[in-house]
């Protein structure tokens, strides 16, 4: 079955049980996926149980897609998500980016932990995406293009919506929070980085490195999705402390940075 079949035939699914079009989709990185309970709940799916969604299988990510309200806006929230670096294949990882888009969905709204490159961060930090590099990760859009979701060759010019960017940054300022705007760096993980590799990133002109998102911005880019990237800086990349990282580092700063963020996203889907 195509991509195009599959994504079609879980929105066909997915309309049977929600009457409404989202205005976001909102993808809860790690240890961010208490958010969740800001959202009044409409209906909560289980991943196992939509026929044909992969099943995320990373501790702290939950594996459901929440539909609700937050803010007085209906948006779908997907708690936990597909990498990579777990065995899924371009096409999982990005399959639940193609249900949005057939649903009708406009803005594709990512959060993500990653390691700060950037040494003027700090761990608890949260980063608006204004760019990403992908040269490390696979192309989401290799072999065949299907013209029902985009153009063979899209421009990733502008990946993060200027205009949500700005809705961002207006929602921190009216929270009172700092935040920082940089380029999020793809690597592949599941191992974290080298010292080496993040003085590279570093070089090219990368803020943060991370294990995920880009794959899913290049499909809702070519999905003609605007697309907002929020990034918790959960620790310094590798080599810049004299220490090594550990999953369990990143859990917890993500948990500590937990209530800053649901204030963030409350706001910038009141903005919406
Ligand atoms: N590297 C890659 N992915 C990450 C990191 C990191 O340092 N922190 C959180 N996710």
């Amino acid at each position: 079955m195509s991509l195009f079949e599959r994504a079609n035939r879980i929105k066909e699914f997915l309309a049977e049980k929600i009457d409404y079009v989202p205005e976001a989709a909102i993808v809860l990185g790690s240890g961010l996926g208490e958010f969740s309970n800001e959202i009044q709940t409409d209906d909560v799916l289980h991943y196992k149980d939509i026929e044909g969604f992969p099943v995320s299988t990373v501790k702290g990510h939950a594996g459901k897609l929440i539909f609700g309200t937050v803010s007085g806006k209906k948006i779908v929230a997907m708690s936990g998500r597909f990498h990579l670096y777990e065995g899924y294949s371009t096409d999982d990882v990005t399959l639940p980016v193609r249900v949005f888009q057939l649903m009708g969905i406009k803005n594709y709204i990512v959060t993500n932990a990653s390691g700060a490159v950037n040494i003027t961060y700090r761990p608890g930090d949260l980063m608006i995406m204004n760019d990403h590099i992908g040269f490390f990760c696979p192309s989401v859009l290799t072999g065949n293009n299907d013209e029902r979701f985009g153009t063979r060759f899209p421009s990733m010019s502008e990946a993060y919506n200027k205009d949500l960017i700005r809705i961002a940054e207006c929602a921190a300022e009216n929270i009172d929070i700092n935040t920082q705007k940089g380029v999020y760096c793809y690597c592949k993980g599941p191992m974290f980085e080298t010292p080496a590799e993040i003085r590279a990133a570093r070089a090219l002109g990368a803020d943060a490195v991370g294990m995920s998102t880009v794959p899913e911005v290049v499909a809702a880019v070519h999905g003609n999705m605007r697309v907002l990237g929020i990034s918790c800086i959960t620790n310094m990349a590798a080599g810049i402390l004299n220490q090594p990282l550990t999953h369990a580092e990143v859990m917890e700063t993500g948990k500590a940075v937990e209530k800053k963020f649901s204030l963030f996203m409350k706001e910038i889907i009141s903005l919406l």
